[in-house]
C-alpha cells in the first residue's frame, strides 16, 4: 500500500510531445514520455520529490558518480488490461533489489513508499503514453546516483533518484545465437555482479561487440576464475530445460537476481515442473546439444521478458537447437507471462500493481 503522506509535487507539460508522435515506431528505449521523477537524498533525507517534465539534468564536472561509478538502476514494465487499466509487474521486488544494490555500492536507500509511489505516479501522469500491441508495454526505468562534488575516494553523501519512462517494442527481434565466453568475465566472485549497477555494463561492451563481430548476438558468461560455469547471458538471465528439467544457475554474488528468473521458477514450480537452480557446467550443455537432451534454452529479463536462443557457440563450434515451435516449456512461459501482466490470469502470487 502506499501512504498518502508521500508528497509528490507535478508540474505538467504544456503540450504533450503525444501530439506529434503518430506513427512512430517503437524500438526499446529510444523514446521517452513528457514527464520524469526527481528526488534528492541530502542530510540523511530523502527530499524535493517531484515529477516535471522530461529534461536534461545539470551538474558539475566534480559530481562524483561520474568518476567513481555510484550508479544503479532497475527495469520493470507496465502493461495495459484489455479494459484499458494499467498493470505495473512486481514494483516491490525491483524496489528490493534497487536497495540491495545501493547497500552494495555503499549508497544512500530509498523507502519503498517513494519507490512505489515515484513510479505509480509518474505511470498515471504519463499514462497516454501507454503503446498498444502485445509486444509492446511502457518500460520504467528508475535510477540512482551519488551527486556530492569531490574527487577523493569515498561514498557520496547525496544521491538523486529519477524515474524515466519509454513507451518501448521487443527487446530482441529474433532468436539469439550466443557464444560460451571464456577469455574476459562479466563479474567475479564477491564482487559487484549481484547489484545492478552501470559498471557492470561497461564491463560486458568490448566482450559483447567481439561477440557481435564474430557473428553472435549475445554472450553467455561464464565464472570468471575457471570459465567452466554458466553464469548468464547478455542482458539477462539464462535457463535450459535439459533431459525434462528447467535448469538455471543459482544466484550468487557473481549473478543478478532476476526479477523475471524469479518468476519463471515460482510459475514452473506450480506447474509441476522439475526446476534445479544450481551450477550449470559448459560440459553438460555441450553434451546436452550432442546427444539433443538440451532441448530449450533461452535467455530471462524485464527488458526481454524470454528470448529463444536458436544457436550456442562453444570453443568455436556453433550448435544449432531445437525449433522454437518445437520449445513446449519456453512457449507455454512466454504466453502465461504476457496473459498474466495483462491481468487475464489469476494473480495468484500478487505481483500485479494497479496504477
Ligand atoms: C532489464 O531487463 O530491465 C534490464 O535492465 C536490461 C537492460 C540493461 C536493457
Amino acid at each position: 500500500m502506499i501512504s498518502e503522506k508521500i508528497d509528490i509535487k507535478i508540474t505538467r507539460v504544456a503540450t504533450s510531445k503525444l501530439d506529434n508522435a503518430e506513427g512512430l515506431e517503437l524500438q526499446f528505449g529510444k523514446i521517452f514520455t513528457d514527464h520524469m521523477f526527481v528526488a534528492d537524498y541530502e542530510n540523511g533525507q530523502w527530499t524535493k520529490l517531484e515529477i516535471k517534465p522530461f529534461q536534461n539534468i545539470e551538474m558539475s564536472p566534480a559530481t562524483s558518480f561520474i568518476h567513481y561509478g555510484q550508479s544503479i538502476f532497475e527495469g520493470l514494465k507496465a502493461h495495459a488490461t484489455d479494459d484499458g487499466e494499467i498493470l505495473i509487474f512486481r514494483p516491490q521486488a525491483n524496489s528490493a533489489r534497487l536497495n540491495s544494490s545501493a547497500r552494495r555500492l555503499c549508497m544512500a536507500e530509498l523507502p519503498e513508499e517513494i519507490f512505489l509511489s515515484a513510479i505509480k505516479t509518474l505511470v498515471d501522469v504519463d499514462r497516454n503514453w501507454m503503446p498498444k500491441g502485445e509486444e509492446s508495454s511502457l518500460y520504467i526505468r528508475p535510477f540512482m546516483f551519488g551527486t556530492e562534488e569531490f574527487l577523493g575516494v569515498k561514498p557520496s553523501g547525496k544521491y538523486r533518484f529519477m524515474v524515466i519512462l519509454s513507451p518501448s517494442g521487443a527487446y530482441y527481434s529474433k532468436p539469439l545465437r550466443v557464444k560460451v565466453e571464456t577469455h574476459y568475465a562479466r563479474a567475479m566472485e564477491g564482487g559487484v555482479g549481484s547489484a545492478k549497477t552501470s559498471g557492470n555494463y561497461a564491463a560486458s561492451l568490448l566482450p559483447a561487440r567481439e561477440g557481435f563481430e564474430a557473428g553472435y548476438d549475445q554472450l553467455l558468461w561464464t565464472d570468471a576464475k575457471t570459465h567452466a560455469r554458466i553464469e548468464e547471458s547478455g542482458t539477462m538471465n539464462a535457463m535450459f530445460v535439459l533431459n525434462g528439467k528447467i535448469i538455471t544457475p543459482k544466484t550468487s554474488t557473481s549473478i543478478l537476481p532476476g526479477i523475471t528468473r524469479d518468476s519463471i521458477l515460482t510459475i514452473a514450480r506450480d506447474w509441476g515442473y522439475e526446476v534445479e537452480e544450481r551450477d550449470v557446467m559448459v560440459a553438460e550443455l555441450k553434451n546436452g546439444l550432442e546427444n539433443g537432451t538440451l532441448t530449450e534454452a533461452f535467455g530471462v529479463g524485464t527488458a526481454a521478458t524470454i528470448a529463444h536462443i536458436s544457436e550456442i557457440g562453444i570453443d568455436g563450434t556453433d550448435y544449432k537447437l531445437p525449433s522454437i515451435e518445437s520449445r513446449e516449456f519456453s512457449n507455454k512461459m512466454a504466453s502465461y507471462l504476457n496473459n498474466l501482466k495483462r491481468g487475464r490470469e489469476n494473480d495468484t502470487n500478487n505481483w500485479l500493481f494497479k496504477v
